[in-house]
């Protein structure tokens, strides 16, 4: 997909959507079989300052994970298209069916900014932040789902699966069922899904839990967070409700809600690698990052940071570490260098202005103490950059720094590991990570250790050179093995599968020897 053509934006205009309005038909008078639902399209709809329009990327891994996927299914995807009070007509190009759902500013501020940003994505990431409860937020989440059920209820066509994605549409499965009930729906969350005394907190958590109970297959990124939901599907989906009580029971794997059967599993995600290695393989990208070590000042290390500006990221931690590193004498400025790469992200909430501000602070106190003239300590650029620059970047890192307080998956991780093909380079990695439990062999801390996080980076940059390699060699065997493309036929096989499999509980995908 061309992320910048502005070709399509013709199309598009201004028009304020209505709140609830049905959405339009479709142009496929059939339907799709195959229908993705997510909070965002693959592109976002981008206003620039000439009054013209374009497309470009949609922020976040989501994206990142399941544009190859629909792709390779031929596939349609309903999402918002990224600004507010824009009605865009359905898109078909280069084989994939993009449904744009309008949303109001008002529900951009409520849906997205305040349920989706302000309650529930604190709560499920260990509450770093404290999470809002707002009634007029979860009104508006009611609605901006109802909207994307009716939306998919349209697109679908009969008989069809239909794959709905992460936090900002765990309503979707049963207004769909009820709308559609022959359609095989599926649910994935592409964040943690939190610890039951979290969760409880919720004033909304019976009907989150139904919510999702509508699907015919729920998927987490690991073990514990199907564990969680399970003990909360028994607890809460049986209680009484003023038409009776529906009977809910649970076991490994499985939930029985009434006469019908919803599995539950872990299915770890992950990137398109053989693709990232070949990328990374290539001259232009080999002569790119030659070209960053030498505008960085040839540095012995160079040291990357790539995230989407977030307080779960652990930006500020990796910045604390390596300022203490400095400042003991354990790390020379005149041969190290940090990039952080951070895209712009969720900038109207309080919590991330706040954050953004203490992140730059950070860096600029970092950088008045240990920078020289014409030589930065710290290199940060806050604004998405190309995919092929960012492979660049990659491989010209000696050790990237992931460590985020809480991730459900983290797929810079794996990111970097496909494009270390020359089987060099070091990745320090939180245990609070999703990738944490398939990535042993990265050299892995404690984020909420200062301590722990400085012993692992001054690891990566001082172990023999063949330790290093040992342990690349192991993480590109277990990222490559194990793509995108074999979590997408996992959750999907999975769910085609008529007959209750209460093994699905258990990821296939880490080495045994890793472990
Ligand atoms: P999240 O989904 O929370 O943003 P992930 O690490 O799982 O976190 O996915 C982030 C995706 O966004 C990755 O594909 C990564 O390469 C991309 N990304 C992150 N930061 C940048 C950046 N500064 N420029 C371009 N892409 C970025
Ligand atoms: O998986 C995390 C996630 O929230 C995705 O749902 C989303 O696409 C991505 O991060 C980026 O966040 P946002 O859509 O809020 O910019």
């Amino acid at each position: 997909m061309d992320h910048t053509s502005d070709k399509r934006t013709d199309r598009s205009s201004d028009a304020q959507p209505e709140p609830g309005s049905a959405p339009k038909d479709p142009p496929g008078s059939a339907g799709s079989g195959f229908v993705v639902v997510a909070n965002r399209l693959p592109v976002d709809l981008e206003h620039l300052p000439d009054g013209t329009k374009r497309w470009k990327r949609s922020p976040g891994g989501l994206v990142t994970a399941l544009e190859p996927v629909l792709r390779s299914n031929n596939g349609a995807w309903v999402g918002w298209a990224g600004v507010p009070d824009v009605d865009v007509d359905p898109i078909i190009e280069d084989g994939l069916e993009l449904y744009p759902v309008p949303l109001s500013a008002a529900e951009v501020a409520d849906y997205y900014e305040g349920f989706s940003n302000g309650t529930l994505w604190p709560l499920y990431h260990d509450v770093i932040v404290r999470p809002e409860y707002h009634r007029d937020w979860w009104s508006a989440y009611v609605e901006v789902n109802r909207r994307f059920a009716e939306y998919t209820a349209k697109v679908a066509a009969e008989g069809a699966t239909v794959w709905v994605q992460d936090y900002q549409l765990q309503l979707v499965p049963k207004m769909l069922r009820m709308l559609r009930p022959d359609l095989t729906i599926g649910f994935f969350l592409h964040i943690p899904f939190p610890p039951v005394e979290l969760f409880m907190q919720l004033p909304w958590r019976t009907e989150i839990v139904e919510g999702l109970l509508g699907a015919d297959l729920i998927g987490f990124h690991l073990p514990g967070g199907a564990q969680n939901f399970l003990f909360l599907a028994r607890r809460l989906a049986g209680q009484p409700t003023s038409r009776g009580t529906v009977g809910v029971r649970s076991k490994l794997g499985v939930v029985q809600v009434g006469f019908r059967t919803v599995r539950v599993g872990a299915f770890p995600i992950s990137i398109a690698s053989a693709g990232l290695d070949e990328l990374s393989r290539r001259r232009s990208v080999r002569e790119r990052a030659a070209q960053i070590r030498s505008e960085l000042g040839n540095p012995k290390h160079i040291l990357l940071g790539v995230d989407r500006l977030d307080y779960t990221k652990g930006i500020d931690i990796r910045l604390a570490a390596l300022q203490e590193l400095l400042h003991d004498g354990r790390l020379d400025p005149s041969e190290t260098v940090m990039v952080q790469l951070a895209t712009p992200s969720r900038e109207r909430v309080e919590s991330y202005i706040q954050m953004r501000g203490d992140i730059e602070r950070q860096v600029g106190r970092i950088n008045g103490e240990f920078s020289r003239v014409g030589y930065p300590f710290v290199h940060y650029l806050h604004r998405p950059i190309p995919r092929e620059e960012l492979v660049a970047f990659f491989v010209a890192a000696d050790v990237m720094l992931v460590t985020p307080l809480r991730d459900g998956m983290n797929l810079v991780a794996k990111e970097y590991v496909a494009a270390r093909s020359g089987v060099n380079g070091a990745l320090v990695l939180s245990e609070f990570t999703g990738a944490a439990a398939e990535l042993r062999q990265a050299y892995l801390c404690n984020p909420h250790d200062l301590d722990s996080v400085e012993n692992a980076i001054m690891s990566a940059i001082e172990d023999d050179p063949e330790a290093k390699r040992r342990r690349m060699r192991s993480l590109r065997r277990q990222v490559l093995a194990h793509d995108v493309d074999r979590w997408a036929r996992a959750f999907l096989d999975s769910l085609a599968q008529d007959r209750v499999a209460g093994s699905a509980l258990l990821p296939d995908n880490t080495d045994e020897k890793d472990r």
